[in-house]
C-alpha cells in the first residue's frame, strides 16, 4: 500500500468521524424528483443513501414523478396541464401518476434490493417499507380553477413512520395521498418531503435537485463571482423569496427555496438544496464541512462561545493530531476538564472546529493564550483570528494587560497579528518555572491596548 494513500485518507476519515457521530439516529427526509431519476441518477443515490443509512441515518426517501407522469400523458395523446405551477389532476393524469408512481416504486424498491456487489454496500440489506403513511384533501377550486384530483397534505402518520423507522426501515413514499373517503389525491414530491420533515420534526431535510444551490445573487447568472450560497439564514431566504416571483419551475431559485422556508419555520433546522447532477452530492452536503449545495438555517450556524464540560470530547479530538505531530504540548483529559472554563470553542453544525484557551497570570498583569488551534479542512476562514480577537477580549475584561504565546512553528501567524517575540525570562514567573527549555518555544507577547 502507498504511504501517500495511508496521508491522505486517514485524515480524510478522522475527519468525516465527528459528522458520523453527529448523524447517527438523526431523520433525514429525501426528496428526489423525477427528474433525477430520467436523469439515470437512480443506482448511485441509492448507494449513498444506503450507505448513509448504514451509518445510523433514519431515512426517508420521498420521489417526485413529473416528468413520469408527463412521458404516460404523451403516450395517450392527452396534454399534461399546469396553473401555478402545480399540475391539473383530471381522471386520465389520475390514471397516468398511478402508473407513473408504481412504476417508480418498483424501480427504487428494486434498486434498494440488489446485492451491489463491488459497490460501497456490498454485502448490506436495505428493507424498504411504503404504505399509506399520507392522508390527503383537494387543493379544490382556486382562481377559478378547478385542480380536480390534485390535492395537499391533510396529515402524516407520524406513528406509523416511526415506526417503520425504528425496525431499521428506511421509508420510501410517493407523492399520493388518500382522502378518509378512499379518494386518490396526487400531491406534489416537495410538498410531502417538506409536511413529513416537519410532522416528523427531522433534523435534515433534503431536495436533491436540477439546480447546484442558491447562488450568492440568486437572479444573476451563474459565474465565478456568483458562486453558491453554502449557508443561507432563514432571514436571507425569506428576503429570496419576497424578490422573486411565483416559481413556476424547478430550475428557478423560489421553487425548492419556498419548501426549505416552510421546513425551517415548522422546526427542521436544516434544510439543503443540492444537484442530482454530481456524483456523491449527498455525501458531500453532510459529510464535507462548507457542503456543496445550499443550507438552510434559522441562524448562522458557526458559533463562537466559552467552552462547557459537555466539550471536553470534541476538543480532544481537535486538539489531538496536533500533538502527536508536536505542534501542540499534550494536555491530558482531566487537566482538560479541569480548566474547562478557560476555553472559547468555535463549533459549526453541532461540531467543534476550533479552539483556544486564556490562562490568567493576575499578578503580572498579563494571561497565556494557549492550545489555539482549528481544524486543517476549516484553516484559512478567519476563523484563528476570530478566536484570537475573542480571547484578546477575554483577557481585557480580566484586566489584563497582555496576552502571550508559546509556540515553535506558528510564529509568523502570531507576528502578523501584532505579537512580538521575548526571551522567556520575560515570563511571569510562575510560568517560568515551567517552561520547557528543550522545547526551545518562542515567546511571543502582544499588548492589549
Ligand atoms: C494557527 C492556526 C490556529 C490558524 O488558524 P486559521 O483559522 O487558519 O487562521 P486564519 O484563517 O485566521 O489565518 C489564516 C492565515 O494564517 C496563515 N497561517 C496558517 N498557519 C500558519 C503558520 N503555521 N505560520 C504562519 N502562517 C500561518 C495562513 O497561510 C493564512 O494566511 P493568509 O491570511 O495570508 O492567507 C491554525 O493554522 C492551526 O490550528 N494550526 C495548528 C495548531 C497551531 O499551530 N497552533 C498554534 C499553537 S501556538
Amino acid at each position: 500500500m502507498s504511504t501517500v494513500f495511508n496521508f491522505t485518507f486517514v485524515p480524510w476519515f478522522r475527519a468525516v468521524a465527528p459528522y458520523i457521530h453527529k448523524f447517527r439516529h438523526q431523520t433525514f427526509v429525501v426528496g428526489v424528483p423525477g427528474e433525477a431519476i430520467a436523469a439515470g441518477k437512480l443506482p448511485n443515490l441509492v448507494q449513498d443513501l444506503a450507505l448513509i443509512q448504514s451509518m445510523g441515518v433514519r431515512v426517508v426517501l420521498v420521489h417526485g414523478f413529473r416528468p413520469q407522469v408527463d412521458e404516460q400523458l404523451r403516450a395517450k395523446g392527452h396534454a399534461a396541464r399546469f396553473h401555478s405551477g402545480i399540475r391539473i389532476t383530471d381522471p386520465v393524469a389520475l390514471d397516468c401518476a398511478q402508473e407513473a408512481a408504481g412504476q417508480l416504486r418498483f424501480e427504487i424498491e428494486a434498486a434498494f434490493s440488489m446485492g451491489l456487489p463491488n459497490t460501497p454496500m456490498a454485502g448490506a440489506k436495505v428493507r424498504v417499507i411504503s404504505g399509506n403513511f399520507i392522508t390527503a384533501r383537494p387543493v379544490g377550486i382556486v382562481d377559478g380553477v378547478d385542480f380536480q384530483h390534485s390535492g395537499l397534505v391533510r396529515k402524516v402518520d407520524v406513528a406509523g413512520i416511526k415506526g417503520a423507522l425504528d425496525m431499521g426501515a428506511l421509508v420510501l413514499l410517493s407523492p399520493f395521498g388518500f382522502s378518509l373517503t378512499g379518494e386518490a389525491f396526487n400531491l406534489t414530491m416537495e410538498e410531502v418531503a417538506t409536511s413529513v420533515a416537519v410532522a416528523l420534526q427531522a433534523d435534515k431535510l433534503i431536495f436533491v435537485t436540477e439546480i447546484p444551490g442558491i447562488r450568492v445573487r440568486p437572479f444573476d447568472p451563474p459565474g465565478e463571482d456568483n458562486p453558491i450560497d453554502t449557508e443561507l439564514s432563514l432571514a436571507d431566504a425569506q428576503a429570496i423569496l419576497a424578490q422573486a416571483p411565483t416559481p413556476t419551475q424547478p430550475t428557478e431559485p423560489a421553487f425548492y427555496l419556498q419548501h426549505c422556508v416552510r421546513a425551517c419555520l415548522g422546526g427542521v433546522e436544516r434544510s439543503h438544496i443540492i444537484p442530482f447532477a454530481v456524483d456523491g452530492s449527498l455525501l458531500l452536503e453532510v459529510y464535507v464541512h462548507d457542503g456543496i449545495g445550499t443550507m438552510v438555517v434559522d441562524e448562522k450556524l458557526e458559533n463562537l462561545r466559552e467552552a462547557t464540560p459537555d466539550d471536553v470530547g470534541g476538543i480532544l479530538q481537535l486538539i489531538e493530531p496536533f500533538e502527536r505531530d508536536g505542534t501542540l504540548v499534550k494536555r491530558s483529559r482531566t487537566e482538560i476538564e479541569r480548566d474547562i472554563a478557560n476555553y472559547t470553542i468555535i463549533e459549526h453544525d453541532g461540531v467543534i472546529f476550533g479552539c483556544a484557551a486564556l490562562y490568567p497570570y493576575p499578578e503580572a498583569k498579563t494571561g497565556e493564550m494557549a492550545a489555539l488551534t482549528v481544524a486543517p479542512q476549516a484553516q484559512g476562514q478567519g476563523d484563528g483570528e476570530r478566536l484570537l480577537k475573542r480571547i484578546e477580549q477575554r483577557a481585557r475584561l480580566m484586566g489584563l494587560q497582555s496576552i502571550f504565546v508559546l509556540t515553535t512553528r506558528t510564529m509568523h501567524w502570531f507576528l502578523k497579528r501584532g505579537f512580538q517575540p521575548v526571551s522567556p525570562d520575560w515570563l511571569p514567573e510562575a510560568r517560568k518555572r515551567k517552561y520547557n527549555w528543550d522545547r526551545r518555544s518562542q515567546v511571543l507577547v502582544k499588548r492589549l491596548s
